[in-house]
């Protein structure tokens, strides 16, 4: 079966940087991929690139088969195809919950109110929210703004979400409730890019692992492989920041931290 997402050969540049190095990576439909690596190797640019955020400078880029990379590509239509949520969610201050939701379902894409409403609201439903739907984003939790936020980019009907560090602004007891909804989107077999820093979740939510170090591919593996037995050099030490992580006792002062 050919791939949902291909890039093929990706290279993208910031003035004399090269921050995505020949980049070959395919997602076949339907599946969970967790991109790992380390601050500034390039996870969140090869996000962007996909979704049309940032443009390519050489290689291929394939959505269904699709060029992306080819001139006269509509971005806005792919960005339907393709959602994306970041670290800050980006809502509409001035407007309900339910307004937020609908906005890009009425004015993007043109639907009837009654469809998108009944959409939203059982997406709503399912993320635990449905009772939030008239309250305004400052009357939100960060980890309920971050629900509403995937709710607005899945009432689009997207083939693909992109997660990219979701949870890292979110104070600790919010995270679960934010992983719990993408875990439920992966187990529903919605095709999924995920940049997290929560490892365990990784293992968990993942078909396959992808590490990435100064804007190249290092290894891909299935999670249990790639946490086990990483097969390179800085894969491994990343991995040991965050085994020293989890083994700190819970109490240590402050000061031993730095
Ligand atoms: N808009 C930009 N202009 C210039 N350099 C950028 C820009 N965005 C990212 N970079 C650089 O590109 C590299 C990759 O960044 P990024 O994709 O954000 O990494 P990551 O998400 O893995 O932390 C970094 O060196 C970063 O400083
Ligand atoms: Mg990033």
């Amino acid at each position: 079966m050919s791939a949902l997402i291909e890039f093929k050969g990706f290279n993208k540049y910031f003035g004399d940087q090269q921050v995505l190095k020949n980049v070959d990576l395919q997602v076949r439909r339907g599946e969970v991929v967790v991109i790992l690596g380390p601050s500034g190797c390039g996870k969140s640019t090869l996000l962007r690139c996909l979704n049309g955020l940032e443009s390519a400078d050489g290689g291929h880029l394939r959505l269904d088969g699709e060029e992306l990379l080819a001139p006269g590509t509509d971005w806005r239509q792919v960005r339907q195809r393709v959602g994306m949520v970041f670290q800050s969610y980006h809502l509409f201050g001035h407007m309900s919950v339910l307004d937020n939701l609908l906005l890009g379902p009425l004015k993007v894409q043109k639907r009837q109110r009654h469809e998108a409403l009944a959409q939203a609201q059982a997406l709503l439903t399912r993320v635990g929210l449905l009772d939030k739907r008239d309250a305004y984003p400052r009357q939100l939790s960060g980890g309920q703004q971050q629900r509403i936020a995937i709710v607005r980019s899945l009432c689009m009907n997207p083939e693909v979400m992109l997660f990219d560090e979701v949870t890292a602004a979110l104070d600790p007891e919010m995270v679960k409730e934010v992983l719990q909804v993408i875990q439920g989107l992966a187990r529903d077999g919605m095709t999924l890019l995920i940049v997290t820093h929560e490892m365990a979740f990784a293992r968990a939510v993942a078909d396959r692992i992808v590490f990435m170090d100064a804007g190249r591919i290092l290894e891909q593996n299935d999670p249990e492989s790639f946490f086990s037995n990483p097969q390179t050099a800085r894969a491994q030490q990343f991995l040991e920041k965050f085994s020293y992580m989890e083994s700190l006792p819970k109490k240590m002062p402050a000061k031993e931290l730095s």
